[in-house]
């Protein structure tokens, strides 16, 4: 089963109670979704989210023993307000600390929360999405370059590589990839796609490797790493989702109610950092850590995904 990242500090900060209801919006193999539910029984809710179809079925095989609890949506998060809408998940009526809440009687006499006492975003691609997908997300298997979370998503990494201008390449590489070398890697992808169409991970290495120095990024990370991570951003076009994200997250909590965001790297973590700092200074939210929230060393040696992870939590005024 795939291993949530910071398991502890997710429940920490979104600090799940019984009866009450969560969103997931990127629920991916479920582990962080049945932690919480572990947490919200005997009759709260949970609406798990996520793009990749596939990703709900692996997600079935772990929730049985929740089924009655969630709500499986496949969809993107960046049409929350309307997935809720859609399936009619949770209503406006306050319920943590605004005194006065008035949940639902459930049929064993227990006190249901209506609205939306949590939101959970972890960013970003799965462990399955790289060992398993056969979707060329991981630069260490040959597969074909695809990058995809939905498959009816028009574009992949393939057309980038093999159709895009060479500026269009090295502004994506630039700009999502914070890779230094963008205009070498650019340029290096275009000379070779005039001999042959780059169609696997390891033709794209092959090219990264012959425009870089020897040594480069000095070990510290695998040469390729911000090429892919570049386009993986491209293709699932995931900083814009973010963007829309998260001024519906908020509208959609109730006072009280906590949103929590992972992400993987400083491009993302940067909207989110901005976004909370200015929610804050209009007194919608109040951030609840001030510095964000990284793994401990035990956690990374036994998942190395946790090393770059990064959590920030806000509570709803
Ligand atoms: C890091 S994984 C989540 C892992 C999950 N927290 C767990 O414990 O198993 C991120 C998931 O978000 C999904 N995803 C990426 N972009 C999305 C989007 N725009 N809307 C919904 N899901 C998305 C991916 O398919 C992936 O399954």
């Amino acid at each position: 089963m795939h291993i949530p990242v910071l398991p502890k500090e997710v429940l920490e900060y979104l600090n799940p109670k019984s009866n009450e209801n969560f969103i997931d919006c990127t629920i991916g193999e479920g582990g962080h979704a049945i932690a919480i539910l572990e947490r919200s029984g005997p009759n709260g809710k949970l609406l798990g989210i996520d793009l990749d179809s596939q990703q709900i079925e692996n997600c079935k095989l772990e929730i049985e023993n929740y089924k009655n609890r969630i709500i499986l949506v496949v969809g993107s998060y960046t049409n929350l307000k309307e997935i809720i809408r859609d399936n009619n998940f949770g209503s406006a009526r306050p319920v943590r600390g605004q005194g006065g809440s008035e949940g639902e009687q459930d049929e064993q006499g227990g006190q249901t929360s209506n609205g939306v006492n949590g939101i959970l975003l972890d960013l970003g691609m799965s462990s399955w999405h790289l060992d398993d997908s056969g979707r060329g997300f991981a630069f260490m298997k040959n597969e074909p370059l695809d990058m995809r979370y939905l498959k009816d998503n028009e574009l992949t990494a393939r057309q980038i590589v093999n159709s895009w201008r060479e500026n269009d390449i090295e502004a994506i590489l630039r700009e999502y990839g914070e890779e230094r070398l963008s205009r070498r890697i650019a340029k290096a992808i275009v000379e070779a796609r005039r001999v042959k169409k780059l169609e696997t991970t390891t033709d794209l290495i092959e090219v990264i490797k012959k425009a870089v120095p020897r040594g480069y990024e000095r070990g510290r990370i695998h040469f390729a790493t911000r090429t892919f991570q570049a386009l993986r951003i491209a293709v699932n076009q995931e900083l814009e989702n973010l963007k829309n994200v998260l001024p519906q997250a908020i509208e959609v909590l109730e006072p009280g109610g906590r949103l929590v965001v992972i992400s993987f790297h400083s491009l993302e973590d940067r909207i989110v950092k901005n976004f909370f700092r200015d929610q804050s200074k209009d007194g919608v939210i109040k951030i609840l850590t001030k510095k964000p929230i990284t793994a401990s060393l035990e956690e990374i040696k036994s998942n190395n995904r946790s090393r770059s992870a990064k959590l920030r939590a806000i509570v709803k005024t």
